[in-house]
């Protein structure tokens, strides 16, 4: 997989990139993550990537010529599936998207800042727009940094374990059951006694009913329909 981050703040997305996981998923040859300042696209002398909005208000716009023109160099040189908006007014990331998104061979991400975009950028460009939930960041390259890291882990070979994205909270609509390890026995807390037990149909068994439990107490919505 192949991700193209564009963004007037590189510096601001990239250290995820450079630990854990996802430094290891880009050694292991398993994605490509690219990043492309807009200012290196913009026409004018002073680097210019924002301009006031037509019909007057507070806030600058991000103007179409460089976006424009990072995006047509990308797509010259290979076919995109997406290219997606990062915007609080997007539709909220799930795991159904991760999933789909982690099986794209080429995507784009682009971050908005200030006010957001021109809409013509997303008119003719954008294929999906994405928010990382309800509240407002300052731009779009943190939440772009989520999208990745959901995505990325689910690329096979990224996890060492390639089973343990699957029991992951969200991956049945469940949340995870609790997990216990050494010592079985501390200051006097234990751990249940099924799980000590060794028998692995009576340990699938809770860990099924506590996955339930728990999303009936905490996330209800996961349940319905
Ligand atoms: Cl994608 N951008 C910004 N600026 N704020 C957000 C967001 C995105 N998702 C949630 N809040």
């Amino acid at each position: 997989m192949r991700i193209d981050i564009i963004t007037v703040l590189p510096e601001l997305i990239k250290s995820p990139f450079e630990a854990s996981i996802l430094k290891r998923a880009i050694e292991k040859g398993l994605v490509e993550v690219h990043f492309h300042n807009l200012r290196d696209y913009s026409t004018n002398n002073y680097k210019q990537v924002d301009d006031y909005q037509f019909g007057g208000g507070a806030g600058m716009v991000m103007m179409i010529e460089p976006i424009d023109k990072c995006i047509s160099g990308l797509k010259a040189e290979r076919d995109y599936e997406e290219v997606i908006y990062m915007t609080p007014d997007g539709k909220t990331l799930n795991q159904n998207i991760a999933n789909e998104l982690s099986l794209k061979e080429n995507i784009i991400i682009l971050c908005g800042h200030y006010k957001g975009v021109d809409q013509r950028v997303r008119d003719q460009f954008v294929t999906r727009e994405l928010s990382i939930g309800d509240y407002v960041l300052s731009g779009g390259e943190l939440a772009a940094a989520v999208v990745c890291d959901a995505v990325i882990r689910l690329i096979p070979g990224v996890l060492s374990n390639e089973t343990s994205a699957l029991t992951d909270s969200f991956q049945d609509d469940l949340l995870a059951p609790p997990i216990y390890t050494r010592p079985a026995e501390y200051k006097g807390w234990t751990v249940p006694e099924v799980l000590l037990s060794g028998h692995e149909a009576k340990i699938e068994q809770w860990r099924e009913e506590q996955a339930l439990q728990r999303t009936q107490d905490r996330r209800p919505d996961l349940l319905e329909d």
